[in-house]
């Protein structure tokens, strides 16, 4: 059955050849992803090769857990390690088909990535974005071929959350937007359709629902009770542990742009922002503390 709102499959471009820019671990998760649903060559790229080292390191540790798990064969593993490669420069994606970028979540560093990629790659390739926030539109403003850029934004952890938002800008055509949709299948993901707006869908409601966590505790509750608050909802996750899983840098970032955008919807606590700026990376409990001095 067709998504809401997706064009023709027949539309789709097929893609033999995938480029990751940034080999973080949202990268690297989406690298071996594609990988092993899709089949074809996967190229990370990052600034320095510590940084992509560790990112094909952690796709070849999740090989082995498959390994061990029994998930693949030696054989199939083997080969999964060797369709994802690093590469320091973006000539690697000169025969890509579709290019999804991962690095940090600002619009400025985006959109020069993807001017660094459209000056390499084909007319005819996808230009993806994994944002959690920002806007399309104003990312593919400068892009020659504003057309082919498409929001990929994935959940984490990658391999195992089934949702994948697909955002069309305003620009996106229906051969992209149809090959983001064929891509999505092959990846065993459901997607859906989302509008070009801040945060999108997912983030927008679970920004709501971490931020009233987090003005309780800012107005003094406890952070255990806060932590604990929502037990027998059934959730697989207590908040901070959440917070902890997707970061808490990007949830901060997410809740800026909200609001930006929703000055009377969404506050920004300032707590979670000198937490940030303190740059301490564990939040979890019992470490966790919404005051860093
Ligand atoms: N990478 C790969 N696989 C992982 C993984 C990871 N980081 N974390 C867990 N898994 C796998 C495990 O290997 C295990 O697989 P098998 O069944 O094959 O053994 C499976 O997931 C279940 O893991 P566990 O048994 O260890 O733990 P669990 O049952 O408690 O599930 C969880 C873990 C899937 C993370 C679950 O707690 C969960 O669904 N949490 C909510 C996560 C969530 O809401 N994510 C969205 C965050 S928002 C976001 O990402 C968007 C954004 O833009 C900010």
């Amino acid at each position: 059955k067709r998504p809401a709102g997706a064009p023709d499959a027949a539309l789709a471009r097929k893609v033999t050849k995938v480029g990751v820019v940034g080999a973080g671990l949202m990268a690297s998760q989406m690298a071996l992803l594609f990988a092993r649903r899709l089949e074809v060559p996967v190229v990370l790229t990052d600034l320095d090769e510590a940084r992509l080292g560790k990112g094909v390191g952690h796709v070849h540790a999740e090989v082995d857990k498959l390994l061990a798990k029994g998930r693949v064969s030696a054989d199939q593993a083997n080969r999964l390690k060797g369709l994802v490669t690093g590469s320091l420069t973006k000539d690697a994606f000169a025969d890509a088909d579709f290019v999804i970028e991962a690095v940090f979540e600002e619009l400025s560093v985006k959109r020069q990535v993807f001017a660094e990629v459209e000056a390499v790659v084909s007319p005819g390739c996808v230009l993806a974005t994994n944002t959690s926030s920002l806007s399309l539109a104003e990312m593919g403003a400068a892009l020659e071929h504003p057309e082919r850029l498409v929001g990929f934004h994935f959940f984490n952890p990658v391999a195992v959350m089934p949702l994948l938002e697909i955002v069309k800008a305003p620009s996106t055509d229906d051969a992209t937007l149809a090959t983001a949709f064929a891509v999505g299948r092959s990846l065993k993901k459901s997607s859906v359709l989302v509008k070009d707006a801040p945060a999108f869908v997912v983030n927008r409601l679970l920004t709501r629902f971490m931020g009233e966590v987090i003005a309780a505790v800012d107005e003094g509750t406890p952070l255990e009770t806060a932590e604990h608050s929502l037990d027998d909802l059934g959730l697989p996750m207590t908040p901070f542990a959440l917070l902890q899983l997707v970061g808490p840098a990007v949830g901060l970032h997410v809740a800026e742009t909200l609001h930006a955008a929703f000055p009377e919807r969404f506050g920004v606590s300032a707590n979670m922002a000198k937490l940030v700026a303190s740059g301490k990376p564990g939040v979890y409990l019992p470490d966790f503390s919404l005051d860093p001095e």
